[in-house]
Protein backbone atom coordinates (compact mmCIF):
# COMPACT_ATOMS: atom_id res chain seq x y z
CA UNK A 1 0.00 0.00 0.00
CA UNK A 2 1.80 3.31 -0.99
CA UNK A 3 0.52 6.83 0.18
CA UNK A 4 1.14 9.69 -1.83
CA UNK A 5 3.99 7.24 -4.20
CA UNK A 6 5.55 6.66 -0.29
CA UNK A 7 6.11 2.89 -0.19
CA UNK A 8 5.71 2.16 3.72
CA UNK A 9 8.70 0.48 4.90
CA UNK A 10 6.54 -1.62 7.49
CA UNK A 11 4.40 -3.56 5.00
CA UNK A 12 4.58 -6.88 2.63
CA UNK A 13 5.82 -5.64 -0.72
CA UNK A 14 3.49 -7.92 -2.52
CA UNK A 15 0.02 -9.46 -1.35
CA UNK A 16 0.56 -13.11 -0.52
CA UNK A 17 -2.43 -14.46 -1.85
CA UNK A 18 -5.90 -13.00 -3.65
CA UNK A 19 -8.12 -12.60 -0.76
CA UNK A 20 -4.92 -11.05 1.27
CA UNK A 21 -5.01 -8.56 -2.29
CA UNK A 22 -8.47 -8.45 -1.89
CA UNK A 23 -8.76 -6.90 1.65
CA UNK A 24 -5.51 -4.73 0.80
CA UNK A 25 -7.76 -2.87 -2.13
CA UNK A 26 -10.66 -2.01 0.03
CA UNK A 27 -8.38 -0.45 2.73
CA UNK A 28 -6.28 1.00 -0.36
CA UNK A 29 -5.93 4.51 1.24
CA UNK A 30 -7.01 6.33 -2.92
CA UNK A 31 -10.25 4.44 -2.21
CA UNK A 32 -10.54 6.50 1.19
CA UNK A 33 -9.36 9.97 -0.26
CA UNK A 34 -12.41 10.10 -2.88
CA UNK A 35 -15.39 9.78 0.49
CA UNK A 36 -16.33 12.84 1.20
CA UNK A 37 -15.56 14.15 4.33
CA UNK A 38 -18.36 12.98 7.03
CA UNK A 39 -18.23 9.80 5.44
CA UNK A 40 -15.76 9.18 7.81
CA UNK A 41 -17.15 10.06 11.27
CA UNK A 42 -18.97 6.66 11.58
CA UNK A 43 -16.18 4.63 10.60
CA UNK A 44 -13.43 6.43 12.78
CA UNK A 45 -15.51 5.73 15.54
CA UNK A 46 -16.54 2.38 14.66
CA UNK A 47 -12.46 1.83 14.61
CA UNK A 48 -11.76 2.94 17.36
CA UNK A 49 -13.94 0.92 19.45
CA UNK A 50 -12.88 -2.20 18.12
CA UNK A 51 -9.19 -1.14 18.65
CA UNK A 52 -10.22 -0.04 22.57
CA UNK A 53 -7.51 0.68 24.65
CA UNK A 54 -4.76 -0.53 22.52
CA UNK A 55 -5.21 2.61 20.42
CA UNK A 56 -4.77 6.51 21.55
CA UNK A 57 -4.99 9.37 19.56
CA UNK A 58 -3.01 12.57 20.48
CA UNK A 59 -4.02 15.67 18.57
CA UNK A 60 -2.73 19.12 18.12
CA UNK A 61 -4.33 21.77 18.87
CA UNK A 62 -3.74 22.70 14.93
CA UNK A 63 -5.76 20.06 13.81
CA UNK A 64 -8.62 20.25 11.89
CA UNK A 65 -12.18 19.84 13.90
CA UNK A 66 -12.86 17.01 11.76
CA UNK A 67 -9.91 15.34 13.14
CA UNK A 68 -9.16 16.36 16.60
CA UNK A 69 -12.69 15.67 17.79
CA UNK A 70 -11.22 11.97 18.28
CA UNK A 71 -8.19 12.74 19.50
CA UNK A 72 -8.12 11.48 23.37
CA UNK A 73 -5.96 14.06 23.91
CA UNK A 74 -5.14 17.46 22.83
CA UNK A 75 -2.55 19.81 23.75
CA UNK A 76 0.89 22.02 22.79
CA UNK A 77 3.79 19.85 21.64
CA UNK A 78 4.80 19.44 25.98
CA UNK A 79 1.86 17.91 27.14
CA UNK A 80 1.39 15.87 23.79
CA UNK A 81 5.05 14.59 24.51
CA UNK A 82 4.25 13.92 28.46
CA UNK A 83 0.92 12.16 27.18
CA UNK A 84 3.24 10.18 25.24
CA UNK A 85 5.70 9.35 27.49
CA UNK A 86 2.79 8.33 30.09
CA UNK A 87 0.23 6.61 27.44
CA UNK A 88 0.35 2.04 27.80
CA UNK A 89 -1.39 2.18 24.75
CA UNK A 90 0.23 -0.12 22.36
CA UNK A 91 -0.32 1.98 19.21
CA UNK A 92 -0.08 5.67 19.56
CA UNK A 93 -1.77 7.50 16.63
CA UNK A 94 -0.11 10.77 16.14
CA UNK A 95 -2.56 13.81 14.75
CA UNK A 96 -0.06 16.35 14.27
CA UNK A 97 3.29 16.72 12.30
CA UNK A 98 6.53 14.78 11.84
CA UNK A 99 8.60 15.78 14.32
CA UNK A 100 5.56 15.55 17.24
CA UNK A 101 5.80 11.83 16.17
CA UNK A 102 9.05 11.33 16.15
CA UNK A 103 9.02 12.81 19.60
CA UNK A 104 6.38 9.82 20.89
CA UNK A 105 8.52 6.89 19.42
CA UNK A 106 11.28 8.60 21.10
CA UNK A 107 9.56 8.76 24.32
CA UNK A 108 7.17 5.75 24.14
CA UNK A 109 8.38 2.15 25.16
CA UNK A 110 9.70 -0.48 23.04
CA UNK A 111 6.25 -1.96 22.56
CA UNK A 112 4.64 0.89 21.36
CA UNK A 113 4.37 2.16 17.80
CA UNK A 114 4.06 5.35 16.47
CA UNK A 115 1.48 6.36 13.44
CA UNK A 116 1.24 9.25 11.71
CA UNK A 117 -1.62 9.57 9.42
CA UNK A 118 -0.22 10.97 6.53
CA UNK A 119 3.88 11.07 5.86
CA UNK A 120 3.45 14.37 4.15
CA UNK A 121 2.63 16.09 7.39
CA UNK A 122 6.02 17.70 8.21
CA UNK A 123 7.21 21.49 9.51
CA UNK A 124 8.76 23.71 6.94
CA UNK A 125 10.57 24.95 10.21
CA UNK A 126 12.02 21.86 11.44
CA UNK A 127 13.53 21.23 7.45
CA UNK A 128 15.40 24.35 8.14
CA UNK A 129 18.14 22.61 10.17
CA UNK A 130 19.67 19.33 8.63
CA UNK A 131 22.00 17.36 10.89
CA UNK A 132 24.58 18.14 9.09
CA UNK A 133 24.42 21.59 8.86
CA UNK A 134 24.36 21.91 12.60
CA UNK A 135 27.48 19.67 13.03
CA UNK A 136 28.92 21.89 10.10
CA UNK A 137 28.54 24.72 12.56
CA UNK A 138 29.18 22.85 15.76
CA UNK A 139 32.92 22.21 14.13
CA UNK A 140 32.96 26.04 13.34
CA UNK A 141 32.58 26.69 17.33
CA UNK A 142 34.98 24.48 18.83
CA UNK A 143 37.36 26.08 16.13
CA UNK A 144 36.43 29.21 17.66
CA UNK A 145 37.36 28.05 20.94
CA UNK A 146 33.58 28.22 22.20
CA UNK A 147 32.65 24.48 23.16
CA UNK A 148 35.30 24.05 25.66
CA UNK A 149 34.64 23.57 29.38
CA UNK A 150 31.31 25.53 29.69
CA UNK A 151 30.93 27.38 27.26
CA UNK A 152 28.33 26.83 25.27
CA UNK A 153 25.50 24.57 25.20
CA UNK A 154 22.77 23.59 22.36
CA UNK A 155 19.47 23.46 23.04
CA UNK A 156 16.88 22.94 20.24
CA UNK A 157 13.03 23.66 20.07
CA UNK A 158 10.78 20.72 19.89
CA UNK A 159 10.07 22.03 15.90
CA UNK A 160 13.39 19.75 15.13
CA UNK A 161 14.27 15.71 13.75
CA UNK A 162 15.73 13.31 16.54
CA UNK A 163 18.83 13.39 14.90
CA UNK A 164 19.02 17.46 16.15
CA UNK A 165 17.51 16.54 19.14
CA UNK A 166 19.88 13.69 20.25
CA UNK A 167 22.95 15.93 19.07
CA UNK A 168 21.93 18.57 21.33
CA UNK A 169 21.42 15.57 24.35
CA UNK A 170 24.91 14.57 23.37
CA UNK A 171 26.61 17.47 24.14
CA UNK A 172 24.91 18.09 27.68
CA UNK A 173 22.13 19.98 25.73
CA UNK A 174 17.97 19.55 25.77
CA UNK A 175 14.87 20.11 24.11
CA UNK A 176 11.92 22.95 24.63
CA UNK A 177 9.35 23.79 23.97
CA UNK A 178 7.26 27.01 23.49
CA UNK A 179 5.66 26.63 26.89
CA UNK A 180 9.27 25.91 28.60
CA UNK A 181 11.62 28.15 26.45
CA UNK A 182 12.43 30.56 29.49
CA UNK A 183 13.05 27.78 32.03
CA UNK A 184 14.73 25.87 29.37
CA UNK A 185 17.14 28.97 29.06
CA UNK A 186 17.64 29.41 32.48
CA UNK A 187 18.65 25.68 32.70
CA UNK A 188 21.23 26.13 29.78
CA UNK A 189 22.60 29.24 31.60
CA UNK A 190 23.06 27.34 34.67
CA UNK A 191 25.65 25.14 32.81
CA UNK A 192 27.12 27.59 30.53
CA UNK A 193 27.84 30.78 29.18
CA UNK A 194 26.63 30.98 25.40
CA UNK A 195 23.16 29.24 24.26
CA UNK A 196 23.45 27.84 20.64
CA UNK A 197 19.36 27.61 19.92
CA UNK A 198 18.06 25.84 17.25
CA UNK A 199 16.21 26.18 14.71
CA UNK A 200 13.81 28.96 15.02
CA UNK A 201 15.50 32.54 15.67
CA UNK A 202 11.65 34.16 16.60
CA UNK A 203 11.25 31.82 19.67
CA UNK A 204 14.99 32.06 20.59
CA UNK A 205 15.46 35.89 20.40
CA UNK A 206 12.05 36.38 21.99
CA UNK A 207 12.87 33.93 24.88
CA UNK A 208 16.07 35.47 25.68
CA UNK A 209 15.14 38.54 25.47
CA UNK A 210 12.38 37.99 27.75
CA UNK A 211 15.06 36.73 30.15
CA UNK A 212 17.02 40.21 29.98
CA UNK A 213 19.57 39.66 27.10
CA UNK A 214 19.87 42.43 24.78
CA UNK A 215 19.53 42.04 21.33
CA UNK A 216 23.62 42.89 20.69
CA UNK A 217 23.95 40.21 22.81
CA UNK A 218 22.28 37.64 20.28
CA UNK A 219 23.98 36.72 16.29
CA UNK A 220 21.44 34.79 13.79
CA UNK A 221 23.74 31.98 12.48
CA UNK A 222 22.93 31.17 8.49
CA UNK A 223 23.24 28.00 7.53
CA UNK A 224 23.87 29.21 3.99
CA UNK A 225 26.59 31.06 4.34
CA UNK A 226 30.46 30.79 5.09
CA UNK A 227 30.83 30.31 8.87
CA UNK A 228 27.28 30.86 9.42
CA UNK A 229 27.99 34.41 7.94
CA UNK A 230 30.09 35.70 11.47
CA UNK A 231 33.59 36.39 12.35
CA UNK A 232 34.47 34.76 15.39
CA UNK A 233 34.90 38.26 16.71
CA UNK A 234 30.80 38.34 16.62
CA UNK A 235 30.42 34.54 17.86
CA UNK A 236 32.58 35.23 20.97
CA UNK A 237 30.63 37.83 21.95
CA UNK A 238 27.43 36.75 21.51
CA UNK A 239 25.69 35.17 24.43
CA UNK A 240 22.42 33.46 22.20
CA UNK A 241 23.93 32.10 19.40
CA UNK A 242 20.18 31.71 17.24
CA UNK A 243 19.69 29.42 14.16
CA UNK A 244 18.38 31.39 10.89
CA UNK A 245 15.14 29.35 11.18
CA UNK A 246 11.58 30.04 11.26
CA UNK A 247 7.69 29.09 10.98
CA UNK A 248 6.38 30.40 7.15
CA UNK A 249 3.02 30.69 9.18
CA UNK A 250 3.93 32.72 11.97
CA UNK A 251 6.02 35.07 10.01
CA UNK A 252 3.06 36.59 8.12
CA UNK A 253 1.68 38.33 11.31
CA UNK A 254 2.68 41.36 11.25
CA UNK A 255 3.40 44.77 14.00
CA UNK A 256 0.97 46.21 11.48
CA UNK A 257 -1.65 43.84 12.30
CA UNK A 258 -1.28 44.72 15.70
CA UNK A 259 -1.75 48.74 15.45
CA UNK A 260 -4.62 48.09 13.07
CA UNK A 261 -5.96 46.73 16.03
CA UNK A 262 -5.07 49.11 18.57
CA UNK A 263 -6.50 52.00 16.07
CA UNK A 264 -9.93 50.51 15.67
CA UNK A 265 -10.35 48.33 18.96
CA UNK A 266 -8.32 49.80 21.84
CA UNK A 267 -9.66 46.94 24.22
CA UNK A 268 -9.06 43.80 22.35
CA UNK A 269 -6.51 41.58 23.60
CA UNK A 270 -3.76 40.20 21.23
CA UNK A 271 -2.21 37.23 22.22
CA UNK A 272 0.68 35.68 19.93
CA UNK A 273 2.53 32.68 19.59
CA UNK A 274 6.18 32.63 20.51
CA UNK A 275 6.96 31.89 16.74
CA UNK A 276 6.20 35.48 15.76
CA UNK A 277 8.50 37.93 15.09
CA UNK A 278 9.96 39.47 17.76
CA UNK A 279 8.59 43.26 16.41
CA UNK A 280 5.14 41.45 16.97
CA UNK A 281 5.45 40.12 20.08
CA UNK A 282 6.68 43.37 21.88
CA UNK A 283 3.33 44.98 20.45
CA UNK A 284 1.28 42.19 22.07
CA UNK A 285 -0.24 42.19 25.34
CA UNK A 286 0.79 38.55 26.10
CA UNK A 287 3.04 35.80 24.76
CA UNK A 288 2.73 31.92 25.10
CA UNK A 289 2.28 28.52 23.64
CA UNK A 290 -0.81 26.78 22.11
CA UNK A 291 -1.91 25.57 25.16
CA UNK A 292 -1.30 29.01 26.98
CA UNK A 293 -3.04 30.83 24.73
CA UNK A 294 -6.02 28.32 25.21
CA UNK A 295 -5.99 29.36 28.77
CA UNK A 296 -5.24 32.90 28.77
CA UNK A 297 -8.77 33.34 26.79
CA UNK A 298 -10.82 30.76 29.13
CA UNK A 299 -9.51 32.36 32.25
CA UNK A 300 -10.26 36.02 31.27
CA UNK A 301 -14.06 37.62 31.72
CA UNK A 302 -17.11 37.31 29.42
CA UNK A 303 -17.06 40.36 27.17
CA UNK A 304 -13.37 40.20 26.27
CA UNK A 305 -11.91 40.65 22.80
CA UNK A 306 -9.17 38.80 22.11
CA UNK A 307 -7.16 39.13 18.63
CA UNK A 308 -4.86 36.22 18.28
CA UNK A 309 -1.85 35.33 16.32
CA UNK A 310 -1.51 31.63 15.48
CA UNK A 311 -2.79 28.94 13.13
CA UNK A 312 -6.31 29.80 12.13
CA UNK A 313 -8.01 26.15 12.69
CA UNK A 314 -6.91 26.60 16.75
CA UNK A 315 -8.21 30.71 16.63
CA UNK A 316 -11.85 29.52 14.47
CA UNK A 317 -11.83 26.51 17.59
CA UNK A 318 -11.62 29.04 20.31
CA UNK A 319 -13.46 31.76 18.76
CA UNK A 320 -16.61 29.05 18.76
CA UNK A 321 -16.08 27.56 22.19
CA UNK A 322 -15.72 31.06 23.55
CA UNK A 323 -18.85 32.83 21.87
CA UNK A 324 -21.69 31.65 23.67
CA UNK A 325 -19.81 32.79 27.08
CA UNK A 326 -19.39 36.37 25.80
CA UNK A 327 -15.82 36.26 24.67
CA UNK A 328 -15.16 36.76 20.98
CA UNK A 329 -12.19 35.91 19.67
CA UNK A 330 -10.41 36.89 15.91
CA UNK A 331 -6.93 36.44 14.12
CA UNK A 332 -5.04 39.04 14.19
CA UNK A 333 -4.45 39.19 10.51
CA UNK A 334 -7.22 39.66 8.17
CA UNK A 335 -7.20 36.32 6.34
CA UNK A 336 -5.71 34.15 9.05
CA UNK A 337 -2.78 32.05 8.61
CA UNK A 338 -2.93 28.37 7.90
CA UNK A 339 -0.59 25.49 8.26
CA UNK A 340 -0.64 23.45 5.30
CA UNK A 341 0.97 20.48 6.64
CA UNK A 342 -1.28 20.15 9.57
CA UNK A 343 -4.13 20.53 7.55
CA UNK A 344 -2.55 16.95 5.70
CA UNK A 345 -4.05 15.07 8.32
CA UNK A 346 -7.36 14.64 6.56
CA UNK A 347 -10.49 12.37 8.08
CA UNK A 348 -9.75 10.12 5.72
CA UNK A 349 -5.85 9.66 6.20
CA UNK A 350 -6.90 8.34 10.05
CA UNK A 351 -9.92 6.45 9.10
CA UNK A 352 -7.56 4.78 6.72
CA UNK A 353 -4.74 3.86 9.50
CA UNK A 354 -7.04 2.83 12.10
CA UNK A 355 -8.82 0.43 9.92
CA UNK A 356 -6.19 -1.28 8.83
CA UNK A 357 -4.96 -1.16 12.30
CA UNK A 358 -8.45 -2.78 12.50
CA UNK A 359 -6.95 -5.73 10.00
CA UNK A 360 -3.69 -6.11 11.61
CA UNK A 361 -1.44 -4.04 9.92
CA UNK A 362 0.48 -0.83 10.91
CA UNK A 363 0.74 1.98 8.41
CA UNK A 364 2.68 4.89 8.38
CA UNK A 365 4.93 3.87 11.09
CA UNK A 366 7.58 6.14 12.75
CA UNK A 367 10.25 4.94 14.14
CA UNK A 368 13.60 6.39 15.30
CA UNK A 369 16.80 4.38 15.44
CA UNK A 370 17.91 3.65 18.43
CA UNK A 371 21.59 4.89 18.53
CA UNK A 372 19.35 8.58 17.67
CA UNK A 373 16.52 7.57 20.17
CA UNK A 374 19.34 6.89 22.95
CA UNK A 375 20.22 10.60 23.05
CA UNK A 376 17.19 12.31 21.33
CA UNK A 377 15.37 10.45 24.82
CA UNK A 378 18.51 12.35 26.75
CA UNK A 379 17.46 15.35 25.40
CA UNK A 380 13.44 15.10 25.72
CA UNK A 381 14.19 14.03 29.73
CA UNK A 382 15.64 16.65 30.34
CA UNK A 383 12.82 19.37 28.70
CA UNK A 384 10.14 17.04 31.22
CA UNK A 385 11.74 18.21 33.78
CA UNK A 386 12.39 21.46 33.45
CA UNK A 387 8.62 22.84 33.73
CA UNK A 388 7.28 25.71 32.50
P1 LIG B 1 2.95 24.52 20.56
O1 LIG B 1 3.96 23.71 21.33
O2 LIG B 1 2.71 25.86 21.16
O3 LIG B 1 1.69 23.75 20.38
O4 LIG B 1 3.55 24.85 19.14
C1 LIG B 1 3.81 23.90 18.17
C2 LIG B 1 3.92 24.50 16.86
O5 LIG B 1 4.34 23.90 15.92
C3 LIG B 1 3.52 25.89 16.72
O6 LIG B 1 3.71 26.28 15.41
FE1 LIG C 1 5.79 23.95 11.75
FE2 LIG C 1 4.85 26.46 11.67
FE3 LIG C 1 3.21 24.40 11.10
FE4 LIG C 1 4.06 24.82 13.62
S1 LIG C 1 2.75 26.15 12.40
S2 LIG C 1 4.00 22.85 12.55
S3 LIG C 1 6.17 25.57 13.23
S4 LIG C 1 5.04 25.05 9.93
Amino acid sequence: MTLNGLLDATETPAAESASAAAVADTCSLDNYLVQPDHTMDARIAAARARLGTDVVLLGHHYQRDEVIRFADFTGDSYKLSKAAAESSAKYMVFCGVHFMAETADVLGRDWQQVILPDLNAGCSMADMAEIGQVEDCWDVLERTGLTQGSGLVPMTYMNSTAAIKAFCGERGGLVCTSSNAPAAFQWAFARAEKILFLPDQHLGRNTAYELGIPREQMVVWDPWQLNGGLSPERLRAAKVILWKGHCSVHQRFLPEHVDNIRASSPETKVIVHPECRWEVCQKADATGSTERISQYIDQAPAGTSFAVGTEIHLVNRLAQRYAPLGKQVRTLDESGCLCTTMYRISPQHLAWALENLVEGRVVNRIQVNDEVKHWARVALDRMLEVKG
